[in-house]
């Protein structure tokens, strides 16, 4: 491991973009700011880049990682766009959807990328943040969220600090993320076949009903090694976490919503957008708090809140 001086801190500003961007292209590994969530960023065609990823999130070799491009090119270099991906990715890109579609023989990636798999998951983010480091790079970057394997995921440079640090070249700051949960996982496969791998902020039934005319079968509860991401426990707050909770029991750190006040609320006025975007980080405080258990109260299943309930069930095994 490094010295714990050794990550460089950087404003988004051209200087630290630039900085980032060199550190990337000589094959470290950065975390980046994206709307979503917080990056840690290599170039996707280096092996030796990406096997940095995997031993600073001390993260499983067969879970696969997202690879973010600045353009439509390069998705196409990398995977087989039928006709209706080509049309998902021009209706939803740039933003936070990632689309799982075939991989191309000739796609220049290091293999761990894609931990195996004929597929390869790609994604052109909208942060302009990090679409500034993808222009400058050259490459397609790959990156998984930047926290240590399993821990929470972190919607800010200082979460990303709590578990990364020392660990990584560097850190750019650009602000708190705006979704604040990770991308929707959208597989669309060889026979035209839809997939939700993943619910996010992008409504994949609203998606799917526009081009096919017809509901979204979701995944069933029990998923394959396929999205390891999607295995029952994630998201660990390394706490019990007690679900649908209308008030504290002794020694629970309550997160709110709505009429429920919490030690932190995720939107005293019921936004889901904005529950969305603080979950994390009330998450990350009632990780840190003195109180040994952590409960949530209701959240509705309706839009994102379907994203939210399935990222606080995952945090609650
Ligand atoms: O919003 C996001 O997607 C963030 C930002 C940084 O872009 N990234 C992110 O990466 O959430 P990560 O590694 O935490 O989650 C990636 C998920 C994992 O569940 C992984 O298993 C799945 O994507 N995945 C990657 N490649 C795949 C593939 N070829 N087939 C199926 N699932 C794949
Ligand atoms: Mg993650």
């Amino acid at each position: 491991m490094r010295d714990k001086n050794a990550t460089e801190m950087h404003h988004a500003s051209p200087a630290g973009i630039a900085r980032a961007a060199e550190i990337l292209c000589s094959g470290g590994i950065v975390a980046v700011p994206t709307e979503t969530v917080y990056g840690l960023a290599a170039r996707a065609d280096s092996d030796a880049a990406v096997a940095k990823i995997y031993a600073a999130k001390g993260r499983p070799s067969f879970n696969p990682l997202i690879v973010h491009v600045g353009s439509i090119e390069q998705a196409k270099a990398l995977a087989h766009f039928s006709d209706m991906a080509e049309r998902v990715a021009a209706a939803a890109w740039p933003g936070p959807l990632t689309l799982v579609l075939p991989r191309r023989d000739d796609a220049v990636l290091a293999d761990a990328v894609s931990a195996g798999l004929p597929t390869i998951a790609v994604r052109m983010p909208a942060h302009p943040v990090m679409r500034s480091v993808l222009a400058q790079s050259g490459v397609p970057l790959a990156a998984p969220s930047a926290n240590r394997s399993n821990a929470i995921s972190p919607t800010s440079a200082a979460h990303v600090l709590t578990t990364l640090e020392g660990r990584i070249d560097a850190v750019l700051d650009g602000g708190d993320s705006q979704e604040g949960l990770e991308s929707s996982i959208l597989a669309i496969r060889q026979d035209g076949t839809w997939e939700e791998l993943r619910p996010g902020p992008v409504d994949l039934s609203l998606l799917h009903e526009h081009f096919l005319g017809q509901p979204l079968a979701t995944v069933k509860a029990v998923q394959t090694v396929e999205a390891p991401g999607q295995l029952p426990r994630h998201y660990s707050p390394g706490k019990p976490l007690r679900l649908d909770a209308l008030r504290a029991e002794a020694g629970e750190y309550l997160i709110g919503f709505g009429e429920v006040e919490g030690d932190c609320t995720l939107s005293a006025n019921g936004d889901l957008a904005e529950a969305a975007a603080r979950l994390y980080a009330c998450l990350h405080l009632a990780a840190q708090s003195d109180c040994p258990r952590i409960a949530a109260a209701p959240i509705p299943r309706s839009g994102v809140g379907k994203a939210i309930n399935d990222r606080l069930r995952r945090a609650s095994y």
